[in-house]
């Protein structure tokens, strides 16, 4: 039936991670957002709607294709993991056009961090050196075994180093990939020490400041840097003079401009989508020795393609919820309430009937 809309919580989606290793969801949530990626110009595209606190963000992050819409609600609050709050949770609904039913209702905190490992993926596998190896970590918390895995699995990465200001969270991050042998994993006693070296500089650090992670004399010919966690106004996490040298590759431009390491650079500063660079209409690297940053804030696209992939594979593990009322005639809303309402009154009426006895 139209109206039934499918419900994906932390427990369903748990469920059906048991059964789906994690590298092989993210390679697939990579190909989805892949393929939309490829058709950017059938998207309705939009900067997301954010709604700015002292110590955190809100939004929303709509999007659609003409016959699907989906949206997003995310938080972003660095100062929550103090008082034992996630920094990033969310939820999001996909959508018919055609009626504008709502079709799944699904929890997004987790696969948000599945659909930013395999964003990063994708712009990595197009942008970061043939054969890079070695991939420093800055930034140990929620989102970091998801990056470790991605590039590890499906990329090729065999050693990561791994740096974070909370060692609890970098003992976190160790103890998670151990389950991964194959990965060597070595602990940095400083952000320079883990980047020296580095094919790849993944940061995924959470902290509402235009912090200066990576400084120029760190950086090496040929490196690239996955630029995850500045995604805010006023919240960055190169130095300037990185991206001043570097190619680099944002999502939507006009929402880059405001949020991503962009904000730091002149309103002119040439930039690539990453559509044109998996559409083969721009190049993501020009030579071995260019350094190239992958400016991420995470685009609706992304969250578009992830609800597609949950809304095709995990409906044996969806619950059907009672969203939307179900009518026989579509007018009589108020048919919906009223056979409830006798009941409501009866237990009324018999107290007045006792009252007037
Ligand atoms: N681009 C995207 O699509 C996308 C998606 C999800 C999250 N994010 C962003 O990624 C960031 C990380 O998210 P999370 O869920 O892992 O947050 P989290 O709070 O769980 O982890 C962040 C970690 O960064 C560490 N950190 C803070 N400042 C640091 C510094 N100067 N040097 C080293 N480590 C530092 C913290 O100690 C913490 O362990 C957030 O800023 C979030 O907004 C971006």
């Amino acid at each position: 039936m139209k109206s039934l809309v499918h419900y994906i919580g932390t427990q369903e989606l748990q469920a059906f991670l048991r059964h789906h290793p994690v590298p092989q969801v993210i390679d697939a949530i990579a190909g989805y957002i892949e393929s939309d990626y490829l058709r950017w110009h059938a998207f309705d595209k939009t900067a997301r709607l954010a709604s700015h606190s002292k110590i955190g963000v809100i939004e929303l992050m709509p999007i659609s294709d003409g016959q699907l819409y989906s949206f997003k609600y995310v938080n972003g609050h660095p100062a929550n993991t103090a008082a034992g709050l996630l920094t990033v949770t969310a939820f999001g609904v996909l959508a018919d056009v055609e009626t504008g039913y709502p079709r799944l209702l699904s929890e997004l905190t987790i696969t948000t961090a599945l659909r930013t490992a395999a964003t990063s993926l994708l712009a990595a596998r197009a942008m970061a050196r043939k054969g890079s190896r070695v991939m420093a970590l800055i930034g140990n918390g929620a989102q970091s075994e998801f990056q470790a895995i991605a590039f590890h699995c499906l990329l090729g990465i065999d050693e990561i180093r791994v740096f974070d200001v909370d060692p609890a969270a970098t003992d976190k991050l160790c103890a998670n990939l151990r389950a991964y042998a194959q990965l060597t994993v070595r602990r940095a006693a400083s952000v320079a020490e883990a980047v020296q070296g580095a094919d790849i500089v993944t940061t995924v650090t959470a902290d509402k400041r235009n912090a200066l992670i990576v400084t120029p004399e760190m950086v090496a010919p040929g490196m690239h840097f996955n630029a995850v966690g500045g995604d805010c106004p006023g919240k960055t996490e190169l130095h300037p003079a990185i991206l001043a040298q570097a190619r680099v590759v944002v999502e939507f431009e006009p929402q880059s401009r405001i949020e991503g390491e962009l904000q730091q650079m002149p309103a002119d500063f040439a930039v690539t989508e990453l559509w044109q660079v998996l559409h083969g209409q721009a190049t993501g690297r020009g030579s071995d020795a260019e350094v190239t940053v992958f400016d991420s804030v995470g685009f609706a696209l992304e969250d578009f393609s992830a609800l597609r992939y949950l809304d095709t594979h995990l409906s044996d593990y969806a619950q059907v919820i009672g969203l939307i009322p179900q009518l026989t005639d579509p007018k009589n809303l108020y048919g919906a309430i009223a056979p409830h309402s006798p009941a409501v009154r009866i237990p009324e009426l018999v107290s007045l009937i006792k009252e007037v006895e």
